[in-house]
């Protein structure tokens, strides 16, 4: 049955890749909404080894106080870098997945040393299913500026590590970036500043999407959609480089996978779970090829082990 379930899903990765890519390779200016460049070189099947080396150059970054405009327009961001550049030894990443429902993982999320989760994805009411524990979270920059995720007041996003993250163009300075932000995350990430004291909170270096989506094209044979990679493919470039083992939650998908989108919502919509707007079977299938746990874990258990980059050799 596990055997069955895998050859299905690479299958359903590849359909999707390739559905995708025929769209994408119509040359429209529009299907390139932050003009992105790209010269496809030799498209090569990497290894685990080389994908993680290829996710390792890509380093951790994120706005710092002295970077303009931020500098001259009085922003206090921190001086400490992003969790103090702490390593941890276990991580757990719990992505949004409807799957975790009923999949009473949170006791065993809970034991890792760091737990990663995304957005508005709450513990409360869950944690049978999904632990208690949240060390740091990654908000994409609607989360943070829409009035109904209540960023700046709802204790979810209190006394743990934030990063933010939204898309400049391509090519676009901070400059630019600031002046034309997806959300106007800019003069939220002030007040914040300005009203919470030493939080640590910060603005993913807008570039760093695009050098990640470049490793994805650069490892797929297919085309890809030319938007930023989804929060839970920024979670794992992120871990991989601050923890010496990660786990997973339902980004590769298991036997337990529905229609239903996130565990906290009702909504079915089989474009959270294999990509509608980010390059996310991509990221699944370059995802599982990192991992180095049993099939039995990944698609019955609904995790993949993947170790840090300390771990290879590059
Ligand atoms: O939907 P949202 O971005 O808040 O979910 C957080 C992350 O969880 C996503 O960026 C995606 O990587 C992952 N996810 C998933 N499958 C789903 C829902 C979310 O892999 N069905």
């Amino acid at each position: 049955k596990t055997a069955e379930f895998k050859e299905l899903l690479l299958k359903e990765f590849h359909r999707v890749l390739m559905s995708d890519s025929k769209v994408f390779t119509s040359g429209l200016e529009s299907q390139n909404p932050y003009d992105v460049k790209y010269d496809r070189g030799y498209v090569k099947q990497l290894s685990r080894g080389e994908i993680l080396c290829a996710l390792g150059k890509v380093a951790v970054r994120t706005v710092e106080s002295e970077d303009e405009p931020f500098a001259s327009l009085g922003y206090r961001i921190p001086k400490d870098p992003l969790q103090k550049h702490r390593m941890f030894n276990t991580c757990a990443i719990v992505t949004s997945a409807g799957a975790l429902l009923g999949s009473r993982l949170g006791e065993f999320i809970d034991s890792h040393d760091m737990v990663l989760r995304f957005n508005n994805a709450p513990t409360e009411n869950y944690t049978e299913d999904v632990g208690s524990k949240t060390t740091f979270r990654i908000l994409n920059s609607q989360v943070a500026t829409k009035p109904e995720y209540k960023f700046l007041s709802d204790p979810m996003y209190k006394n743990i590590s934030v990063m933010i993250w939204d898309p400049a163009n391509y090519s676009s300075p901070l400059d630019e970036w600031y002046r034309h932000p997806d959300f106007p995350v800019f003069r939220v990430y002030k007040n914040l500043l300005e009203t919470q004291l030493g939080a640590d909170v910060h603005l993913l270096y807008p570039q760093v999407l695009w050098d990640l989506w470049t490793v994805l094209q650069d490892s797929s044979p297919y085309r890809l959609r030319r938007n930023p990679p989804s929060s839970g493919f920024i979670g794992l470039w992120f871990a991989i480089h601050r923890c010496n083992r990660i786990r997973m939650f339902e980004y590769v998908p298991s036997v337990h996978a529905t229609r239903r989108c996130h565990y906290h919502a009702s909504g079915d919509d089989t474009g959270c779970t294999l990509g509608a707007w980010h390059p996310l079977a991509q990221e699944k299938a370059l995802a599982h090829r990192m991992s180095d746990n049993a099939d039995l874990d990944v698609f019955q258990r609904g995790f993949i082990d993947v170790p840090g980059i300390k771990a290879v050799h590059c």
